[in-house]
């Protein structure tokens, strides 16, 4: 593995010379608009990358985007990688590991969510406080290796709590409205049933994903300092869950996007 992400990030490097990106951004489902705001310097589609694995969901296009956020440089991932598509936990992290060799030690993610705190509206933005991994493994099982983190990782603070502060002053300075939430991670595919979604919001999680925990992971491993975002594409409410299609939780994403992606620049100004 560790001669694996070394040939993935000196190929990366090669490709875009003496280029320092500083932030790392794992861009979800429907919320590739921000690119729109990158001042894009180099394109790289996963299928030349090696060693990386190629996306495979609709709504999710494969390639990294690297360029200057807010006059800040950055390397963007358009496209992640799901535990539900068949790839282990090891592929899904495996671009976070490259990021770290890379030199990047702050990274964003976001994602939609399903909503199960009942004061959260549809389209409602999620400041990621804390997760609950629930998918069937972890990462980091197997082989530590010293180089990359510790075996034993302590996640007391897996969302930092500063980046966390900007994000609020951030949202508040644009009127824009966020929450700040426990974000629960799963498998997939299947959306959940009204017994889950409350079983979840019992268990002290406001939302529930298939995505960012594994990453999110791997990137304390290395040392990197996380910021997380949600929107709430769908509600599921006790006594209120609707039916939900991946179409609605694309178009609810896409609305809100904006928002998110003037919170996530703002916040690059300042930390990258
Ligand atoms: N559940 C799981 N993942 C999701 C949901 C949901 O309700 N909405 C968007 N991603």
């Amino acid at each position: 593995m560790l001669e694996q992400i070394q040939q993935t990030a000196q190929y990366i490097q090669s490709k875009i010379q003496s280029f320092q990106p500083t932030v790392g951004i794992i861009l979800g489902s429907g919320l590739g608009g921000l690119v729109k705001e990158i001042e894009v310097k180099y394109t790289i589609p996963y299928s030349e990358i090696p060693h990386f694995p190629q996306s495979t969901v609709q709504g999710h296009k494969g390639q990294l985007i690297i360029g200057y956020l807010a006059e800040k440089p950055v390397l963007a991932m358009q496209g992640r990688f799901h535990y539900y598509e068949g790839y282990d936990m090891k592929q899904i992290t495996f671009p976070v590991r490259v990021m770290k060799q890379l030199g990047i030690e702050k990274l964003i993610v976001s994602n939609a969510a399903g909503g199960m705190n009942p004061e959260f509206q549809l389209g409602e933005l999620m400041i990621i406080k804390d997760h609950i991994n629930f998918f069937p493994s972890n990462p980091l099982i197997g082989k530590n290796y010293d180089e990359l983190g510790p075996r034993f990782l302590d996640m007391s603070e897996a969302y930092c709590k500063e980046y966390r502060d900007l994000a609020k002053q951030i949202a508040e300075k644009h009127t824009i409205r966020v929450k700040e939430g426990v974000y629960m991670g799963v498998s997939g595919p299947c959306f959940e049933t009204p017994a889950e979604y409350r079983c979840f919001w019992r268990m002290g999680a406001d939302a529930v994903g298939m995505s960012t925990v594994p990453e999110v992971i791997v990137a304390r491993h290395g040392g990197m300092k996380v910021f997380g975002m949600s929107i709430i594409t769908d509600l599921g409410i006790e006594g209120h869950v609707e039916n939900v299609s991946h179409e609605e939780v694309l178009k609810v994403a896409t609305a809100q996007e904006p928002k998110m992606s003037l919170i996530v620049k703002e916040l690059v100004r300042i930390i990258g």
